[in-house]
């Protein structure tokens, strides 16, 4: 199996429990090792996974990796919208490019892809909504990084129409957990409130997110990888939605602050309102099911794993504020 993005947030995760629990199958990593992967991650299994470093969006070295693969997982992305609103280009490039050559490689030699997506491509919903995204939700993404993917998502889609590539898709919403990288909300509350400073809640808080802990993603990817049916899309969600300031407030009781103490901040031009997922036909034709079901439980076990791994993020967080500085938020 080769993993694109394998040291990033979900794909370490993903190659951990690959390693974890199926230990007979042989797992390669792709990676660019960019501010976002990290290859400390991948050090205890070592000995059993390879990590290469290298970029999706280059031709000869994805055609030789897949060449050598039964089956590719591609979560290798630039992945943060923050920063395509700042600079859109390595999101093109990344995203859209990186995906055109995985699928000319796969095409080549026919080797199975499932490729990983988000639900952002599907734009936003109204608060008071009653509906959520389904597979057959039309696409309507509103920032460069969901034009990206759900560009990416459309060639994946076309080339198994044209061509016959063996695929699968996955459109997810927000994971959180062990790994995540401090430019994301949640763990830039948490480390924070480590340090003694107030949490950062963009407008209002108000703005609303579809929360699933990153192994329940990976369960889920596992599956379609094992069970999907090629060409079709599957949307995975835990039904967790939350507004920003509720998580903020959960995570300030966890770590025993008042529930008032956070900063309101400059929004994000564009910010989505809200994202929620009917994963019903993943679980209908999979038997799927999330098991972290407790958010504030999956939580608790994410504070925990921050608190304990200042050395992991430390670095990494200074570099973080400083950007947020420059934006205003
Ligand atoms: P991440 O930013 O934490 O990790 C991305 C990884 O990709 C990093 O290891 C980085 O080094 C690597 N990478 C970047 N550019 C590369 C390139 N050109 N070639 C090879 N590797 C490159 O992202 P993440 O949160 O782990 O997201 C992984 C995937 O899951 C992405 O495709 C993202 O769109 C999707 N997704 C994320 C979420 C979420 O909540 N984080 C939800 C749904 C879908
Ligand atoms: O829905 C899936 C998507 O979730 C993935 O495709 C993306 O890769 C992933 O980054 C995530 O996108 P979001 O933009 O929703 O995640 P982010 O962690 O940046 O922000 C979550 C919410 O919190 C969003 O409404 C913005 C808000 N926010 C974010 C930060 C960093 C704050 O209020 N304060 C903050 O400091």
């Amino acid at each position: 199996m080769l993993v694109t993005g394998g040291a990033g947030f979900i794909g370490t995760n993903f190659v951990l429990r690959i390693a974890e629990t199926r230990p007979d199958w042989r797992v390669r990593v792709l990676d660019a090792l960019t501010y976002a992967g990290n290859p400390d991650n991948l050090a205890g299994v070592a000995d059993r996974v390879e990590l290469v470093r290298g970029s999706v969006a280059d031709a000869e070295l994805v055609d030789r990796l897949v060449g050598e693969s039964d089956v590719v997982v591609h979560f290798a992305a630039e992945s943060h919208n923050d920063n395509s609103l700042d600079d859109p280009w390595p999101f093109v490039e990344t995203n859209v490019l990186g995906t055109y050559h995985l699928l000319q490689a796969v095409r080549r030699h026919d080797v199975r892809l499932h490729h990983v997506s988000t639900d952002e491509v599907y734009g936003d919903l109204e608060l008071d909504d009653p509906q959520r995204f389904t597979e057959q939700t039309s696409y309507n993404p509103s920032s460069p990084y969901s034009a990206t993917k759900a560009s990416a998502d459309l060639l994946v889609r076309a080339w198994v129409r044209s061509f016959g590539v063996r695929a699968t898709l996955s459109n997810c919403s927000n994971n959180y957990g062990p790994y995540q990288h401090v430019e994301k909300f949640i763990p830039r509350q948490i480390t924070n409130i480590l340090q003694g400073v107030k949490p950062k809640l963009y407008g209002q808080g108000t703005n609303v997110r579809d929360w699933i802990h990153v192994d329940d993603h990976n369960d889920a990817v596992v599956t379609i990888v094992e069970q999907g049916r090629l060409g079709e899309t599957y949307l995975i969600g835990a039904d967790g939605e939350r507004n920003n300031r509720e998580i903020v407030e959960l995570l300030l009781d966890l770590m025993g602050k008042p529930a008032d103490w956070y900063d309101l901040v400059s929004d994000r031009p564009g910010h989505d309102l809200r994202y929620a997922i009917d994963s019903a036909k993943l679980r209908a034709e999979t038997g799927w099911t999330p098991r972290y079901r407790d958010v504030r439980a999956g939580l608790e076990q994410t504070v925990a794993w921050y608190s304990g791994h200042e050395d992991w993020w430390r670095a990494a967080k200074e570099g973080a504020e400083a950007t947020y500085q420059r934006l205003g938020r």
